[in-house]
C-alpha cells in the first residue's frame, strides 16, 4: 500500500527483532480492513528504547509492540502503566496518546483468555487450574485467570522458588509447588496451562505424566512452535480438549491494532492460516 503523510503508523521494537510474526500479523489486518497503515519492525538496543520510546510522539507515530527485552524496562518509561501491566511486571502495548503521552499496558493476559474462550469450553466458575511454569509468560497466564475469578491456581515449577513468589504476588487464591509434584496438583483440575518454555523446538520436551488429570480438562500449551507439543499430542490422546498457543499470539495484538488503526480486528482461520505458513516456512 502506499503510504502517504496521512499513514498511520505503528510497529514493534526489540533487539533483535528480524523474528517477529507481528508485522506479519498487523500487515494482514491492514489490508483485510483497507486502513491507511504501516506497522515496522524497529530494531532498538536496549540502551536506546527511552529514547526511541519519547520519539514516537515527535515523529508522529501512533504506538509501539514492545518483545525481547524490552518489556520490563518500558514500566519505568511510560507516562503511565495499567494495573494488569504492572502486576505482570512488563509492557508489550504502548499507546501515543493525543497530548504525546505514552500508555503502557500488556495484552498478554487478554490474548490467552480470548483464545481459550474462543477455542474451548472452559469456564472461569468451573474449577481449580493448573499453571506450568514461573516466569514472564506465567505471570500473565495468572493474572488472566485472577482477573477472571478463578479461585483456584496451582502454579508448578522446576524452581519452587519462583513459583512461590509468583503466588503470593497473585494472592490467596494461588499456591505454589514443585513440577515433580504434578500428580497431585493434576487432581480435580479443569485447566491445564504449560508456560513454560518446554517443547518449544530447540528446547527439551516437556515430559509430564498427566494419568491424574481428569478426561474433561481442557489442556492448553501457549508454546506455538511447535504448534503441536508433546504435551497436547499427549492430552488429546487421551480425550482432554486441547487447545494450542497460537490463537494467544493473534488475540494479544487486538487491543493495540484497535488503538493505533481504529478498527477492531478479528482473529480468522484464514489470519491463522497465513501465520502458520510463515512458522512453518
Ligand atoms: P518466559 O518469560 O518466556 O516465561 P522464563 O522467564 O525464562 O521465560 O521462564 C521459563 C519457564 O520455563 C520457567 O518456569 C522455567 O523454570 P525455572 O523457573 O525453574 O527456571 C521453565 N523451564 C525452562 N527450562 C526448563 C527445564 N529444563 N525444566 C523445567 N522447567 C524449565
Amino acid at each position: 500500500m502506499r503510504v502517504s503523510g496521512k499513514t498511520k503508523i505503528a510497529g514493534v521494537m526489540g533487539w533483535p527483532i528480524s523474528h517477529s510474526r507481528s508485522p506479519l500479523l498487523h500487515g494482514y489486518w491492514l489490508r483485510e480492513y483497507g486502513i491507511d497503515g504501516s506497522y515496522l519492525p524497529f530494531p532498538v538496543e536496549p540502551a536506546n528504547l527511552k529514547v526511541a520510546l519519547r520519539a514516537l510522539p515527535i515523529l508522529g507515530i501512533s504506538g509501539t509492540n514492545l518483545t525481547v527485552p524490552h518489556k520490563e524496562a518500558a514500566l519505568e518509561i511510560c507516562d503511565r502503566v495499567d494495573k494488569t501491566a504492572w502486576r505482570i511486571g512488563a509492557v508489550n502495548t504502548v499507546i501515543v496518546e493525543q497530548d504525546g503521552t505514552l500508555s503502557g499496558s500488556n495484552t498478554d493476559a487478554f490474548g490467552f483468555i480470548e483464545n481459550l474462550k474462543s477455542e474451548s469450553n472452559w469456564h472461569v466458575k468451573d474449577g481449580p487450574v493448573v499453571v506450568l511454569g514461573a516466569g514472564g509468560a506465567a505471570r500473565a497466564v495468572v493474572a488472566a485467570l485472577v482477573n477472571h475469578g478463578v479461585t483456584e491456581i496451582r502454579i508448578l515449577n522446576r524452581t519452587l522458588d519462583r513459583a512461590s513468589a509468583l503466588a503470593a504476588t497473585f494472592g490467596e487464591n494461588c499456591c505454589a509447588a514443585k513440577l515433580t509434584d504434578a500428580n497431585d496438583a493434576l487432581k480435580g483440575a479443569v485447566l491445564l496451562v504449560n508456560t513454560t518454555t518446554l517443547g518449544m523446538i530447540g528446547q527439551p520436551p516437556l515430559e509430564l505424566s498427566i494419568e491424574t488429570l481428569p478426561r474433561g480438562a481442557t489442556v492448553n500449551d501457549i508454546v506455538y512452535a511447535p504448534l503441536q507439543t508433546n504435551l497436547l499430542r499427549v492430552a488429546a490422546a487421551r480425550g482432554n480438549p486441547v487447545v494450542d498457543g497460537l490463537g494467544m499470539l493473534l488475540h494479544q495484538a487486538r487491543p493495540g491494532f484497535a488503538a493505533w488503526f481504529g478498527v477492531e480486528p478479528k482473529v480468522t482461520k484464514s489470519l491463522r492460516n497465513t501465520i502458520l505458513e510463515d512458522l512453518n516456512a
